[in-house]
């Protein structure tokens, strides 16, 4: 299962890996490597807001009166077993993008890879999180604060999604922006005129999006830190 923790294990352990490397993650000058490094300073920026509001909208279902005791029976109901637990990690829409999970795995997947399953993450998001707020919008008693937080997720998705698109494309401007990412099909979950089935789409929804959200943390500045690093490595030979 991935979280944040596997990925910031092997941002750790990659700064003592690399450490033998010398050449650059990508082929850039260095001024091509100087602009990404302010797009990467910026994009941080937003994929920290991003995983944090992906945080906060979870805990405020949790707690507002509004959805917390079906969201407590779920989380009760899903703990039962590891099985259950699984199964709903399966169920998420982008489990198919597979960010690797182990040292060996990250090392044998490139810079331009990394960035690809950022932007493919981040485009399997967009369109149900602009269904998200207009399901939120329209149902009765969804309270303020939720609704703003999804529409602010929405919001830096689409920034961050920006930022990513435009340092793909000095990596590598062949990689087309609508190539093939997963495609989010629970629409009637979030619309079913059944209260329980509409809150578990509701909580499943939170909970990929939540977990999705900091994996893209993660990977944003890991990425980062690999342009860092090994900018570090460039000036040391010279
Ligand atoms: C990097 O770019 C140079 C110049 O365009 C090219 O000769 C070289 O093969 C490239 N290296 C890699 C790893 O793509
Ligand atoms: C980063 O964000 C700042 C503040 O919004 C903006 O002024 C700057 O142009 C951005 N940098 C890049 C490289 O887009």
């Amino acid at each position: 299962m991935g979280n944040t923790g596997t990925f910031l294990m092997l941002l750790v352990s990659n700064l003592f890996l690399w450490e033998n490397v010398s050449s650059a993650p990508i082929n850039a000058s260095e001024a091509a490597l100087s602009d990404l490094k302010d797009l990467f300073d910026n994009a941080t920026v937003i994929s920290g807001k991003l995983a944090k509001l992906g945080t906060a909208m979870r805990k405020e279902f949790f707690i507002n009166s509004f959805s917390s005791d079906m969201f407590n029976k779920f989380i009760l109901d899903l703990h039962k077993s590891k099985e259950k637990i699984i199964k709903a990690f399966n169920s998420c829409h982008t489990v198919p993008i597979n960010v690797p999970e182990t040292v060996e795995d990250a090392r044998k997947t490139s810079f331009e890879d990394f960035l690809k399953m950022v932007l493919h993450t981040l485009l399997a998001w967009k369109d149900p999180l602009k269904h998200l707020v207009t399901e939120l919008s329209a149902l009765p008693g969804c309270p303020y604060s939720i609704l703003l937080k999804a529409k602010a997720i929405e919001a830096k998705n689409k920034d961050l999604l920006e930022y990513i698109v435009r340092i793909i494309s000095m990596v590598n401007p062949a990689v087309k922006e609508n190539e093939d990412y997963p495609i989010w099909t629970d629409l009637d979950s979030l619309q079913a005129s059944d209260k329980e089935t509409r809150l578990f789409g509701l909580y499943m929804f939170s909970f990929c999006l939540r977990m999705d959200l900091e994996t893209v943390d993660s990977l944003v500045n890991f990425l980062q830190c690999l342009l860092l690093y090994d900018d570090v490595c460039y000036i040391s030979q010279f």
